[in-house]
């Protein structure tokens, strides 16, 4: 299903414009936030869950993949602000890739298309992987980490940030704890997301009413995690669950935590 979704929200909505599809992050008043150039104001808070994410993981200089890529904006961030020395999106949809490839890509920046249960690279070919909101769609989150492990180089760290119902959480944390990398430290971001689509809620509500076919604007409103439809409410009521962590992989060769 998600499949399907994904490869054709690609190919039907070609707008560059749209370059994430995450519910974002907002800190408390006060809390840190990422400055950014005039062009980026509009995905502020989607960029901030990817800086939430990766928080102190250093990625100046490092080879850089991020799995389930989407529609690119994340991978233009971590490129544009991060001083990687390479960046690589990877993303099961073609048209999703094909979309990056026209409109993203940028010298060191690639995009490539493949399963992240199946890793079209070889073993330790990165510093640092990166993983926003897209695990909740594979098969097996056991297999994605098992291939994180495998193509991240020694040393090298993973950032991970995603929804979960509140009963799969501690599948979860031993999930992560039976990866074979190291759990440096994990988080609820709930509050933090929530508030993000809150302020965020009429700017999302004017991209779907501008990108979207009428016809289809009821299904994408809880795809985007409008106020008051299902991951929105369930988010408040505690059923659902957004958390963050970061993972290391043992070694000290260009380490990247
Ligand atoms: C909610 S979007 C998030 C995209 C991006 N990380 C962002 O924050 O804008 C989830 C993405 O994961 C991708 N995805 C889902 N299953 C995948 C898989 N098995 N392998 C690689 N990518 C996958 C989808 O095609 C989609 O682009």
């Amino acid at each position: 299903v998600w499949r399907v979704c994904y490869e054709t929200l690609g190919a039907r909505i070609r707008a560059p414009e749209w370059a994430f599809m995450n519910y974002g992050y907002a800190p408390a008043d006060g809390g840190p936030v990422p400055r950014l150039d005039a062009v980026d104001e509009a995905d502020r808070y989607c960029i901030q869950l990817y800086d939430r994410a990766i928080g102190p993981v250093d990625l100046a200089g490092k080879d850089v993949l991020e799995v389930g890529s989407g529609r690119g904006g994340g991978t233009s961030y971590i490129a544009r602000y991060l001083g990687p020395r390479t960046t690589t999106g990877l993303d099961f949809s073609a048209s999703a890739v094909a979309l990056c490839t026209r409109h993203r890509r940028a010298p060191g920046t690639a995009f490539v298309q493949g399963d992240a249960q199946a890793m079209p690279f070889p073993d330790e070919s990165f510093d640092a992987v990166v993983n926003v909101e897209s695990s909740h769609c594979y098969a097996s989150m056991d297999a994605f980490l098992a291939e994180v492990q495998r193509v991240l180089r020694p040393g090298g760290a993973f950032c991970w940030a995603d929804i979960r119902k509140a009963a799969k959480v501690d599948r979860l944390h031993q999930q992560l704890r039976a990866s074979g990398l190291t759990v440096i430290d994990e988080e609820d971001v709930t509050v933090g997301v929530l508030r993000a689509l809150s302020v965020d809620n009429e700017h999302r509500l004017g991209q779907i009413d501008r990108w979207i076919p009428r016809a289809f604007r009821p299904l994408m409103r809880p795809f985007a995690g409008v106020e008051g439809t299902k991951n929105f409410v369930g988010l408040q009521s505690g059923d659902q669950r957004y958390l963050s962590a970061r993972l290391h992989k043992a070694g000290t060769a260009n380490a990247a935590l």
